[in-house]
Order: structure tokens, then C-alpha cells, then sequence
């Protein structure tokens, strides 16, 4: 199983886990300072005016903290949050029954955003716009619609791919925020605090070398934590230093650069079997069993960011840097 896999595929266990992990507020909220800048702003403007706040797209991959960051919000708003997702909503009743709950103020969260399908997309332009539900009910020649008012509520919408979403979905939200994958130092910050949060001790060389080893990703910077916390209970007396830290992340296949057997196995088929590529998405994923959404929002997007991977029209392509990596001879391309 892979250990980034999104949050669909994710043990009860786990997603206690992550819950836990959470933080409440902005100020708890570490990294992303931009984005942090941008809402701290808005929020107070909104209080001020005693309105609800505009909505808001929050988009990037998977595990840098959209879902979180949804939650922060509406504690900053004061407000209660109502969480659902795209796939979940399949019918207009479906819609009609969570946001009718909604208080004035509220927080209506749509997780994977670019999921809904165009029905229901449709009738959320009045309610974002308006606040007003139009829904057809009955069936046949007997079939009416019937307006609802809404209370104003603030829309957050959360997609890993921003550009799957409809223009007229995306031209609706007042704020759009973009989150970044994270500096190593923050990354620690966050090895640290989860740490603390469930009694574990680290060292800071320790919970840096877990940091550097998460993919720019929260989500598994916490998990590696985890991990290599078992490690340090069986192995050692369980507290976590340097070597400790280092053996479990090998034992668990991460590279120096956080790469795992599924990004080695990409990088080396892409490599021996097309020659670097230029390659399709579609036959890296049926050349290493992956599917094509999953390499796209999950693998890809860290390899296009350190550079070992290029798109290109004709297809993606592995760069010198990924050759130099596994240091193997990179034959340039005329
Ligand atoms: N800025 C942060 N500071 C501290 N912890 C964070 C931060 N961002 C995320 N985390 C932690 O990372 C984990 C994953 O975050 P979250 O579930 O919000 O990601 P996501 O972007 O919603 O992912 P997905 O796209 O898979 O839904 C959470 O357990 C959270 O505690
Ligand atoms: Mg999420």
C-alpha cells in the first residue's frame, strides 16, 4: 500500500490520526505564509463588516493541508463547518439537505470540488451567487421548481487539480489560494509539533532529516513520524535520533530525496524502457501498474518540482538531474 495514498483509501485509524494532528487556528497553522497573509486579511475584513466571508478555492496536492485549512478557517470565522465532497453528492436533494442546516455565517466545505457533476455544479451558481437553492420537485408534467433562501454562507471549495474545475465554477469563488509544497525547515516544524502532540521525542537533526524526507507533504512528514517512532520502540528505547531516524527511513524505502519505490520504479522504467521518454501518462501507467490519476495527482506533481521530470507536448520526459540521481549516464537528445 502506498503510504500517500489520498485521503479516500485511508484507515479509520489513520484518519483518527490525522485529526488529531490538526491544528485549530492560523496561528497554529505552520508555513504557507502567503496564503496565511492573504486569509488573515479577509477573515478580520469579513468580522469587521459582520458579513460572511467570500468563498474560497483552496487547491495543490494532496496532503499540504486544504482540509485543515477549511477547518482553521471556520474556527477564525467563528463559525461551524459542514463538511461533504463531490462524489458524495449525487442528487439536488443531496445539496438541498446539507446546506438547508447551514446557520448564517456557516462553512459549506466541498472536498475534491471537481468531482461534482455538472447538475449539481449547476445549481450551486444561484446559492453561491444569491444564496437562494432552485430545485425541481415532483416528477413528470406534475415536476415544479421551488426557490429556497439560503442564509449567507461561505463556499470552500478543495481540488488537487484546479484546472479540472469549470470556469464558471471557478470565476465563483472570490478567493483563490494556491498551497505550495513546504520548506524543509517548516516541515520540521510540523515533525516537531506533531511529535509533541503525541509524546514522542525527537532531536531536531532527527525530525529535520524526517522533514527533508516528506516531499515538501505534511501528510507524510507526520506518517514518517509515525513510522519511524515504532522503529525507535522496537529497536531502541524509544526515543528517536539521527541513526535511528535514518535506518527506519531505509527500512521503509525513502530516499535522501523522500523518493519511494513507486517514484524509483517510474523514474527507472522511464529510463530503461523508453529512453528517458518522451512518454505518455497513459503508458508510464500501464508500464508500472499505476493508474493515471494517481501518478498525475500524487506522484507527478514532486517530480515536476524538483525537476527530474519535464512535460512536454509530446509527452514527459526525465531530466539530467533524475539520471545524476541514480547515477546513471544522461545521453543528451538532439
Ligand atoms: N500547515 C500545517 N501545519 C501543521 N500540520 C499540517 C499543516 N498542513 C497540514 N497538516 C497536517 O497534514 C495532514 C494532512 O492535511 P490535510 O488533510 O488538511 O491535507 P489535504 O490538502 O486536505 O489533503 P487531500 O488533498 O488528500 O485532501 C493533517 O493531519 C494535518 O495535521
Ligand atoms: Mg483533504
Amino acid at each position: 500500500m502506498d503510504e500517500r495514498m489520498v485521503s479516500g483509501s485511508q484507515t479509520e485509524f489513520d484518519d483518527r490520526f490525522e485529526q488529531s494532528l490538526r491544528p485549530q487556528f492560523l496561528s497554529q497553522y505552520i508555513g504557507q505564509d502567503k496564503v496565511k497573509d492573504n486569509l488573515h486579511i479577509f477573515v478580520e475584513a469579513a468580522k469587521m463588516r459582520q458579513e460572511s466571508l467570500d468563498h474560497v478555492l483552496l487547491y495543490g496536492p494532496p496532503g499540504l493541508g486544504k482540509t485543515t485549512l477549511a477547518a482553521v478557517i471556520a474556527n477564525e470565522m467563528n463559525v461551524q463547518i459542514k463538511m461533504t465532497s463531490g462524489p458524495a453528492i449525487e442528487r439536488p436533494g443531496d445539496l438541498a439537505a446539507i446546506v438547508s442546516s447551514l446557520e448564517p455565517g456557516d462553512v459549506l466545505f466541498i472536498d475534491e470540488i471537481h468531482r461534482l457533476n455538472r447538475s449539481i455544479e449547476e445549481i450551486l451558481y444561484p446559492a453561491m451567487e444569491d444564496f437562494c437553492l432552485d430545485i425541481v420537485v415532483g416528477k413528470g408534467p406534475t415536476a415544479r421548481s421551488v426557490r429556497f433562501e439560503l442564509p449567507p454562507f461561505t463556499l470552500i471549495g478543495a481540488t488537487t487539480r484546479a484546472g479540472a474545475l469549470s470556469a464558471p465554477l471557478r470565476d465563483r469563488f472570490g478567493v483563490l489560494l494556491r498551497l505550495e509544497y513546504y520548506e524543509t525547515k517548516h516541515l520540521t516544524q510540523i515533525v516537531e509539533r506533531s511529535a509533541s502532540l503525541f509524546g514522542a521525542e525527537v532531536d531536531s537533526i532527527s525530525a529535520s532529516e524526517i522533514a527533508s524526507r516528506s516531499r515538501g507533504t505534511p501528510r507524510i512528514a507526520n506518517r514518517l513520524l509515525k513510522r519511524v517512532r515504532d522503529f525507535a520502540q522496537v529497536r531502541a528505547n524509544g526515543s528517536i535520533t539521527e541513526t535511528i531516524a535514518k535506518e527506519a527511513l531505509e527500512l521503509l524505502q525513502v530516499d535522501p530525496l523522500g523518493l519511494d519505490h513507486i517514484d524509483h520504479k517510474l523514474l527507472l522504467h522511464m529510463m530503461d524502457r523508453f529512453q528517458g521518454g518522451p512518454v505518455g501518462l497513459d503508458t508510464i501507467s500501464a508500464s508500472i501498474g499505476e493508474e493515471s490519476t494517481t501518478i498525475e495527482d500524487v506522484y507527478e506533481p514532486y517530480l515536476l518540482q524538483i525537476g527530474f521530470l519535464q512535460r512536454t507536448p509530446r509527452g514527459r520526459v526525465v531530466t539530467k538531474e533524475a539520471y545524476d540521481h541514480f547515477g546513471r549516464a544522461f545521453i543528451e537528445k538532439k
